[in-house]
C-alpha cells in the first residue's frame, strides 16, 4: 500500500492540469491518503479546497457528520457561497437554524445563511458555524491507478472558528465528517459522481507510510495484483436512534457507524459479558461503534475487568509474564517470551464475534498489543468506565491494517482482518504494505535464512520455476547461493547444475527440509533454547502466509 500511495501523490500535480481541460470525467471511485500523526494519534487526510485550490490538511472522523474548515483564518477563495435558509443544502443538512452576522460579510460570516453546529469530538466543543459550498477537488482511482483529479464544484460544508480547531493534530484546519450524514463525505462524492455511498478505509499504523480512504465501489487494490474486498467478511451497519453528536435536535438518528458485538473470545475461550450491554437500546445506549476519534478500543468497565482479566491469564498460560503498567494502559507484559510473527507479537488472538455468519473479526498481535519500550508490550484496550453512551467503541489502533468497508447503501460493513500475514501468491507485496514494521520481520527472516548452510531446499521463484539445491550461503538481500543443483523452469524438464546463485528479490518461496527444527533457528539471541518438536514442511518466504496459529511464544 505505501507503494501504490506513492505512486498516487507523485502523479498528483501532474494529473491537475489533464483534469481542468476535461471537465465530463466521471470517476469509479476516489482515493485520499490518510497519515497518523504521532503527537495525537489521530488519523489526518489532505483534500484540495478553494479557488485557487489549496491543500487543506483534515482529521478523520469516521462518524462525523460532515466537513468543517477555519474559516476565520486565511480562508480565500472566490467560489465561496454561503448556503441559504431553508434552501435545499441546508434541508440536506436537516438544519432550521437561520443567522445573519455583523461583522462581515466573509467566509464564515454573512446575511440569511444556513446554521449548523460542527463539533470538535477530541475537546469536545461545538459551537455554530455557517454553512457553505466550495470547489473540492481529489484524486480519482479505478481500485488499482490512481486517476486524475477530480472536482466537486459545490461541495457542502460547515465554516468555523478557528478555536475549534484546539485539540486537533497539528497542521490541521478542520475535520472530514465520514459519517451517514446527507452531508457526509460519502453521500456527498456518492451524489456528485452517481456512484454508490461506500467508502473503504485502510489506515497505516506508521507515520512514514500512509493509509488509504476510497470512495466508491472497489476493487480495492492495496497490493500489487490483491484485489482486498474478495477477502471481505461481513456484518450488518446498525443505524442509533439517538445523535451521537456533540448538538443534535431531538429525534436525529447518530451518523456514527453501529455494528453487533455478539461475544469475545480470547484463545478460543469467550469472555463473560452482559448481553443488555451489547445492544443498543431506544435510548441509544450501548452497542458497538466505530470510531477513529479515540487512539484505542474501549470498553465499558464490566466488559472492560471480564476481558483483561481472561486475557491476562491466556498469556500467562503462555509464559508471558505480566509488568508495572505503562499509562495510558493497564495491562502490560514483557516481551521478552514473545516472540515476532507477521501478524505482530505471538500474543493470544482477540476475536470479536460479530452478527452474521463467519462474520469473526481477529485481532492479532499487530492490532492488540502496543510496543511501549523494547521490553514491554502493553494491551491496547482501555476501560471505557461505568455507563459509557456506547458500550464498545473500537477504536484507531485495532483498525490499521484491516481493510474495512462501510456500505452504507447495503447497510453492512466488511472488514479484512489484518492484511500483514496476507497470503500473497506471486509477490513479494505482502511485504510492501507495512514496510517499517515488516522490515523487522523481514530482517528476521533473512538472518534465519542466513543459518541455513548445508541444508537442502526447494525454492520456487516468482516466474514459476523451482530451484533444489544444498544452501552454500544466503546474504542479507536474500540472494541464495546453492550448490548440487535441481533446476526446474516452468513446463521444462529438470537440469542439474554445480553452482547456481538466485537474487533475493526474485525468490517466491522457501521450502524447508521438513527434520528443520524451526523452533531452534527462529530464536534470536535469546541463550536459553529448549527445542520443541520440529514443525514440518511450512513455507517460509516472501509472499507464502504464515498465517494465523503460527509463531507461538518462543520456547524458554
Ligand atoms: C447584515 O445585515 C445587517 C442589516 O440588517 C447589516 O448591518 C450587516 O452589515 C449585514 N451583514 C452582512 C455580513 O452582510
Ligand atoms: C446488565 O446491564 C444493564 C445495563 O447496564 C443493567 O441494567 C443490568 O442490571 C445488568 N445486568 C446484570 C446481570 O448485571
Ligand atoms: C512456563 O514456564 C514454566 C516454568 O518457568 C515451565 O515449567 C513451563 O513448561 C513453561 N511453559 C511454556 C508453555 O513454555
Ligand atoms: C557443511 O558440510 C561440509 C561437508 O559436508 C562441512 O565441511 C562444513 O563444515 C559444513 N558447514 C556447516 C556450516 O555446517
Ligand atoms: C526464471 O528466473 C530464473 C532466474 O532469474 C531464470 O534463470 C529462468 O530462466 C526464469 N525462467 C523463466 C521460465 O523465465
Amino acid at each position: 500500500m505505501a507503494r501504490s500511495l506513492q505512486l498516487f501523490l507523485s502523479s498528483l500535480l501532474i494529473v491537475v492540469y489533464i483534469c481542468q481541460a476535461q471537465p465530463s470525467f466521471r470517476p469509479d471511485a476516489l482515493v485520499l491518503p490518510v497519515r497518523k500523526d504521532v503527537a495525537t494519534l489521530q488519523y489526518v487526510t489532505i483534500v484540495n479546497q478553494r479557488t485557487p485550490l489549496v491543500p487543506v490538511n483534515l482529521v478523520v472522523h469516521l462518524g462525523g457528520q460532515f466537513l468543517w474548515v477555519d474559516c476565520e483564518n486565511n480562508y480565500v477563495s472566490s467560489s465561496y457561497r454561503p448556503v441559504r435558509c431553508r434552501s435545499a443544502q441546508c434541508s440536506l443538512a436537516r438544519s432550521t437554524s437561520c443567522g445573519d452576522c455583523f461583522n462581515g460579510p466573509r467566509p464564515g460570516c454573512n446575511n440569511n445563511t444556513c446554521g449548523v453546529f460542527p463539533d470538535n469530538p477530541f475537546s469536545r466543543t461545538a459551537t455554530s458555524g455557517e454553512l457553505a459550498e466550495d470547489v473540492i477537488s481529489t484524486q480519482s482511482t479505478d481500485g488499482s491507478n490512481p486517476g486524475r483529479l477530480v472536482t466537486v464544484p459545490r461541495f457542502i460544508f460547515s465554516c468555523a472558528p478557528t478555536f475549534l480547531l484546539t485539540g486537533l493534530a497539528s497542521g490541521a484546519t478542520g475535520l472530514a465528517g465520514l459519517g451517514r450524514a446527507r452531508i457526509g463525505f460519502p453521500s456527498q462524492f456518492a451524489a456528485a459522481f452517481s456512484f454508490r455511498r461506500t467508502f473503504a478505509v485502510c489506515l497505516a499504523s506508521s507515520p512514514s507510510s500512509n493509509g488509504i480512504i476510497i470512495f466508491g465501489d472497489g476493487p480495492y487494490t492495496l497490493l500489487p495484483n490483491i484485489d482486498a474486498s474478495a477477502s471481505l467478511r461481513f456484518t450488518p451497519l446498525f443505524i442509533n436512534p439517538v445523535s451521537t453528536a456533540g448538538t443534535f435536535s431531538q429525534g436525529d438518528p447518530s451518523d456514527e457507524y453501529f455494528i453487533r458485538v455478539n461475544s469475545i473470545v480470547i484463545n478460543q475461550n469467550p469472555i463473560s459479558i452482559n448481553n443488555t450491554l451489547l445492544t443498543i437500546d431506544s435510548q441509544g445506549n450501548g452497542g458497538t461503534k466505530i470510531s477513529t476519534v479515540n487512539p484505542y478500543t474501549l470498553l465499558e468497565s464490566s466488559i472492560y475487568r471480564a476481558f483483561s482479566s481472561a486475557y491476562i491469564r491466556e498469556a500467562a498460560a503462555r509464559n508471558i509474564s505480566r509488568v508495572a503498567a505503562v499509562a495510558p494502559f493497564d495491562v502490560c507484559f514483557s516481551s521478552v517470551n514473545v516472540a515476532s510473527t507477521r501478524v505482530g507479537p505471538a500474543v493470544p488472538f482477540i476475536d470479536l464475534v460479530l452478527q452474521g455468519q463467519n462474520a469473526v473479526w481477529t485481532i492479532t498481535g499487530s492490532n492488540s498489543m502496543v510496543q511501549v519500550n523494547d521490553n514491554v508490550l502493553c494491551l491496547g484496550f482501555l476501560d471505557g468506565g461505568l455507563n459509557p453512551r456506547t458500550s464498545i467503541v473500537i477504536g484507531g489502533y485495532q483498525l490499521e491494517n484491516n481493510l474495512v468497508q462501510f456500505d452504507l447503501a447495503a447497510s453492512r460493513l466488511g472488514f479484512s482482518n489484518t492484511l500483514l500475514g496476507r497470503q500473497t501468491t506471486g509477490s513479494a507485496s505482502a511485504l510492501a504494505l507495512r514496510r517499517r514494521r515488516l522490515r523487522t520481520v523481514t530482517m528476521k527472516l533473512v538472518r534465519f535464512l542466513m543459518k541455513l548452510n548445508n541444508e537442502t531446499v526447494s525454492i520456487e521463484l516468482k516466474n514459476g520455476s523451482v530451484i533444489h539445491g544444498t544452501i552454500i550461503g544466503v546474504d542479507i538481500s536474500m540472494n541464495t547461493h546453492l550448490k548440487t543443483v535441481k533446476l526446474t523452469l516452468k513446463g521444462k524438464n529438470p537440469v542439474t547444475m554445480d553452482h547456481l546463485s538466485v537474487r533475493g528479490n526474485t525468490i517466491r518461496y522457501y521450502i524447508l527440509p521438513d527434520s528443520l527444527n524451526l523452533e531452534t533457528l527462529l530464536v534470536e539471541e535469546t541463550p536459553r533454547v529448549k527445542p520443541k518438536k520440529p514443525t514440518a514442511g511450512r513455507a517460509v518466504g516472501r509472499g507464502r502466509g504464515r498465517g494465523r496459529g503460527r509463531g507461538r511464544g518462543r520456547g524458554r
